[in-house]
């Protein structure tokens, strides 16, 4: 979630670069960098860390009045002063900041390496510049060639280009990643997002994707990928920086909550071919698959929960055991750990004190360590022999949610892909993988019944108990979902299996008391339901989450979600119980990004 800007006018760029890049702090990032053009050189300056340390390498008196600055939250290569943005091509002539995934990167490089081109970092974006001096080379007009380098582009980008061939030009191009322009007396403007350019103009355009854009300090020309020209329609943008650095929601946590289609999308980029798992880094796992014994889930609180769903998949799929531990307890409950042992780590920050500590005692003795992590270059990614990364991009509330539901899809590729490397079919794999692809648009979808999930919600007003209940690929939901309610309302909430409420938790339900039911598995929702029933018989206001086809005329609150292969309903699931714990914690008045005793990110033990 990179931050881009980008200023050519008749002031100083520099003061607009950096006070742009620190409004899209809140993007998060692990490195900072600026280009500045001065006629007849390009000069960058970057490096790993915070923009304060950019600062301290920069001169007091850069008067230069065009350049682009970038923040890297890094996905392709660890945080470093080389991975850091601008790229510049071997003569340095052009430079060029990018937010996104190329995801043939790997192709476009290995071609242009046989062209001669010299490679300095382990980035997706430095293809960008490489060719875009390829096609300049061929022809030198820096318009064609931009329009020719992103045609080559599969993924998401938001490109800004600096040249010393046209020294006042700023070249931007956009698809599926971020990008505003704008314009005032002092010049023209480009960002990844509008808290960059409100202290300048509230008059922005948003770029759609396929669109290119040429800045001069008193014009903006706006086209398509035929390099035909565009009408540039600005919108008053109506939000403070503050609301505008949320994306205009009330907290970060329901940005975030808005995010997951496109987390989700961006997770599973590139993941497959037909009906095959693309994973490299694990089929390179120097691992004998068939001499696999025991297999381990570890994580803690929410990667926990994401967990034990994959556990049910791992059996479901493959037909072979595996455990789900803790990670608090994992080091005491005497795993059987040696070269036959598979552990997955799965964790957001990747700096869990509890789980690296089991990832320790994993390797020690010599296990296959596989992690499924968010932050790029984290302690976990850096320990483990394989690693996978969520696309959630920075989660900033405490309580998490795109981090979760892009755990679930990536964890579920990986079983998957397991299931391929033990040479098991798994039964139903074309709907799966078409289902799987499809849950961008089923998030959205789900996204859009936040009306009767907060209306629901007003059933927490006065409670202080919730129950969650569901059975196989509903009970990691249900223990999801109580989780998110009791962190962010303090509502004291428990989850069970559905069929275990009759052997004790069921002598708490009175009247009124207020119980989520989750039944989107067919082979076992009829008896998830007589359990339903069960509470509602002694008084419980029940709200029944189920599939588009569940009979469910007895019950008065339902929510249905959109037509999934069971095996995903844990997403759309997810989603509105994210949604429901959001509004009952705004029923309370809690503060919602960040409650009480909880941490983001817990590095003791
Ligand atoms: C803390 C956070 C939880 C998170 C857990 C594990 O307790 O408050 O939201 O699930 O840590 O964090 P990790 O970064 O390893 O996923």
């Amino acid at each position: 979630m990179c931050g881009i800007t980008g200023f050519t006018g008749s002031q100083p760029a520099l003061p607009f670069l950096l006070q742009g890049l620190s409004r899209l702090e809140y993007r998060g990032y692990d490195s900072a960098g600026i280009t500045l053009v001065n006629g007849k050189a390009l000069r960058t300056w970057k490096t790993k860390g915070r923009l304060a340390q950019l600062e301290e390498l920069l001169s007091k008196d850069l008067a230069e009045s065009c350049g682009i600055g970038h923040t890297r939250w890094a996905t392709h290569g660890v945080p470093s002063n080389m991975n850091a943005h601008p790229h510049m091509n071997e003569e340095e002539t052009i430079s060029v900041v990018h937010n996104g995934i190329v995801e043939n990167y790997a192709e476009l490089k290995e071609e242009l390496m046989e062209n001669g081109y010299v490679f300095h970092s382990e980035t997706d974006s430095e293809v960008i510049v490489q060719l875009l001096d390829y096609y300049y080379n061929e022809k030198p007009v820096m318009k064609e060639a931009l329009l020719k380098t992103v045609k080559r582009l599969t993924g998401s980008y938001a490109v800004c280009v600096t040249t010393i061939f046209e020294p006042d030009t700023i070249y931007v191009a956009k698809k599926e990643s971020p990008m505003v322009l704008g314009q005032s007396p002092e010049g023209t403007f480009c960002a990844s997002d509008a808290p960059a350019l409100l202290e300048y103009t509230r008059e922005i355009y948003p770029m759609q994707d396929g669109q290119i854009a040429i800045l001069n300090a008193d014009r903006i020309d706006l086209f398509d990928l035929k390099g035909k020209r565009q009408e540039l329609k600005w919108i008053h943008f109506p939000y403070d920086i503050q609301s505008a650095q949320k994306g205009g929601y009330d907290s970060y946590m329901m940005k975030e909550i808005h995010e997951q289609p496109s987390a989700i999308r961006e997770t599973l980029r590139g993941r497959f071919h037909g009906n095959k798992t693309v994973m490299p880094v694990i089929d390179q796992l120097d691992a004998d698959w068939d001499s696999i014994t025991n297999t381990y889930f570890i994580a803690c609180g929410t990667a926990y929960h994401a967990c034990i769903y994959a556990e049910i998949l791992y059996r479901r799929y493959t037909g072979k055991m595996s455990s789900v531990i803790p990670a608090s307890e994992f080091r005491y409950s005497n795993p059987s750990l040696n070269e036959h042992t598979l552990c997955i780590f799965v964790s957001q920050s990747g700096e869990t004190a509890d789980t690296l500590a089991a990832l320790r005692l994993a390797k020690s003795k010599g296990c296959i360590t596989i992690s499924v992590v968010n932050v790029l270059g984290s302690s976990i990614s850096r320990q483990t022999d394989a690693v996978l990364y969520t696309a959630a991009g920075p989660e900033i509330a405490v309580a998490s949610t795109k981090a979760y539901t892009t755990q679930l899809v990536l964890l579920h590729v990986l079983v998957l892909k397991l299931a391929e490397l033990y040479g098991i079919r798994v039964r139903g794999i074309s709907r799966l993988i078409r289902d799987l692809r499809h849950l961008p648009e089923i998030t959205e979808e789900v996204l859009a019944k936040e009306p009767q999930m907060k209306e629901l919600a007003k059933m927490l007003k006065d409670q202080k108990d919730a129950y969650f209940i569901g059975r196989q690929l509903d009970y990691p939901t249900a223990l999801e979902g109580a989780l998110k309610l009791k962190e962010i309302s303090y509502v004291h909430a428990d989850a069970y299996y559905a069929g275990e409420l009759k052997h004790g938790p069921i002598a708490l339900i009175e009247e009124n008391t207020v119980v989520t039911a989750m039944a989107t598995q067919p082979e076992i929702a009829a008896k998830t339901i007589s359990n339903i029933k069960e509470t509602v018989a002694r008084g419980a206001r029940v709200i029944l989450i189920t599939d588009p086809f569940m009979s469910a005329q007895e019950f008065e609150y339902v929510v249905r979600i959109p037509d999934i292969s069971p095996e995903l309903a844990a997403v759309p699931c997810a989603v509105l119980l994210q949604l429901f714990a959001y509004y009952g914690a705004m029923e309370k008045g809690c503060d919602i990004d960040k409650p009480r005793n909880l941490a983001k990110s817990v590095t003791v033990e």
